[in-house]
């Protein structure tokens, strides 16, 4: 047929590449809206999530066939999107768990994204890896590992207590693991409880054990339940500590467990998702001292190194038992490296493609020094601390959980106020708190109360936050009374 002989048309389809001119304009207009919003953070409400069902239903829309212009599409990201949240970037920002996110590694991010380098594998990207490496042994050094440890940069420290999980499992459990038991206390994140769940471990092999008055583990009940499971033919396996609840940042004694481990030949996990990098202080040293004895740590980044989130770690202290968990190669992969010090990322975590992760924590550590992490530490420490001290002498307040890093659990209470009546007074307390817009913090429930949490971490919280936060709490105090 005469059409099959014609030449074929080779339509070049380029205009998803940019010229250098329109990249400028794009960055410039990107960059534009995000350094005024960025300035603007302390002056813009706490949150702003009225009306964020109409919104959300305003923005459903049909894949768009042809497209619109970037400055447009920015308008309604910055002016529309962004603003009908939590300012979880703001340095009023004191629920859960904030860090407040560093700029330079939001810039590092640009770079790793731009390049579109891949460093899952040692060989195909040397450098890239190096410095992802470097992140690595900084971090064990912050928590005091050896050499042969190794780790892997996450999405957050849920994965990474996956990983961890995985990793004990492999190494202390046999192929049929079902009779394998978790020991975690009642203060545990549920992402650990999630991470056994995953792996694949029926919910009745999850034991969790009683806290005492300062919400650390009972380490004779701990000791008992081990003992009481072996007594009926279960395998108790891994003990996961705490070193910083998201509750009360309790820390868990880690010396006792690294004892009840070592004793019972047990796997030792430490969730420092939180609390880790209060290691880099004096303090902190002291408070998380026995961590360096774990076999695995998990640490957040997007956390107490104040980084955007989407950043976690897992160290594990004999390096080679994380690739025996993670490893698998196939025919179409590039040759891998024997040396730990030329990781391949792919074969030490359950990823193979991702970002270059490591660059938005070496940047800024690289620019700052990790004195200025240091600094910023110790400032969290000490104003959860004063925040304590004055909200004791606060009429009617009572600290539940001191300080132990830079969160304080606190509640109104009454003689004469049984504990159904003192929760309804103290969640409308959170919410009078709340609706002053200056600052955002959480509630959580200890036991049968409910409490609210001052938890100060963002890079962005000086004492002007936290005094507002404490005038906002006597506010709500005196137009509940
Ligand atoms: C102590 C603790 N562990 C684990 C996690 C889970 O981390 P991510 O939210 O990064 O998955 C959190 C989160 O707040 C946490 O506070």
């Amino acid at each position: 047929v005469a059409s099959e002989k014609l030449p074929r048309p080779r339509p070049r389809a380029d205009e998803l590449e940019l010229s250098g001119e329109q990249m400028r304009r794009l960055l410039d207009a990107a960059a534009k809206r995000t350094i005024a919003h960025v300035e603007s953070l302390p002056r813009q409400p706490s949150w702003a999530t009225e009306g964020g069902e109409q919104l959300a239903r305003s923005l459903r829309e049909e894949m768009p066939e042809e497209g619109r212009p970037a400055e447009e599409l920015l308008d309604l990201v910055f002016e529309k999107v962004i603003p009908a949240s939590l300012n979880t970037a703001g340095p009023g920002y004191l629920a859960y768990i904030p860090a407040g996110g560093l700029f330079q590694s939001a810039v590092a991010d640009f770079v790793a994204q731009a390049t579109n380098r891949y460093a899952g594998v040692f060989s195909v990207a040397p450098g890239l890896v190096a410095l992802e490496a470097n992140v690595l042994r900084w971090f064990s050094q912050i928590v005091g590992y050896p050499r042969e440890s190794q780790g892997i940069l996450t999405t957050g420290g849920s994965l990474s207590n996956f990983s961890a999980l995985v990793t004990a499992r492999r190494e202390r459990l046999p192929e049929n693991f079902l009779s394998g038991m978790v020991y975690t206390s009642d203060q545990t994140h549920h992402s650990v409880e999630k991470a056994a769940m995953l792996a694949g471990f029926p919910h009745g092999n999850v034991r969790v054990i009683g806290t005492d008055e300062t919400f650390r583990i009972r380490i004779p009940d701990l000791e008992s339940a081990i003992a009481a499971d072996r007594r009926a033919g279960k395998t108790p396996f891994l003990i996961s500590a705490n070193a910083g609840t998201t509750n009360t940042g309790a820390v868990d004694d880690l010396r006792a467990l690294a004892d009840i481990a070592e004793r019972e030949k047990l796997w030792l996990h430490a969730d420092a998702a939180y609390g880790g990098f209060f290691a880099l202080t004096a303090e902190g040293r002291r408070i998380l001292a026995g961590i360096e004895r774990a076999d695995s740590i998990v640490l957040d980044p997007h956390k107490s190194l104040f980084l955007p989130y989407g950043t976690g770690c897992l160290l594990v202290r004999d390096g080679p038992a994380l690739k025996r968990a993670h490893a698998l190669s196939a025919d179409y992969m590039p040759t891998m490296q024997d040396d730990p010090g030329m990781p391949d990322f792919n074969l030490l975590s359950p990823e193979l493609s991702r970002e270059w992760r490591g660059l938005r924590v070496w940047l800024p550590i690289k620019m700052h020094g990790i004195a200025a992490f240091r600094r910023a530490l110790e400032e969290k420490l000490a104003l959860a601390r004063e925040a304590a001290d004055k909200l004791r002498v606060m009429p009617g307040i009572e600290i539940v959980a001191e300080p132990q890093l830079s969160l304080v659990a606190f509640r109104a209470n009454r003689p004469g106020w049984d504990v159904g009546e003192a929760n309804e007074v103290n969640k409308a307390l959170l919410d009078r708190i709340n609706a002053r817009k200056r600052v955002y913090m959480t509630g959580t429930r200890l036991g049968s109360r409910f409490v609210l949490r001052l938890c100060v971490l963002s890079f962005r919280t000086h004492a002007d936050a936290v005094e507002m936060a404490l005038e906002d709490i006597r506010a709500a105090l005196e137009e509940s009374s």
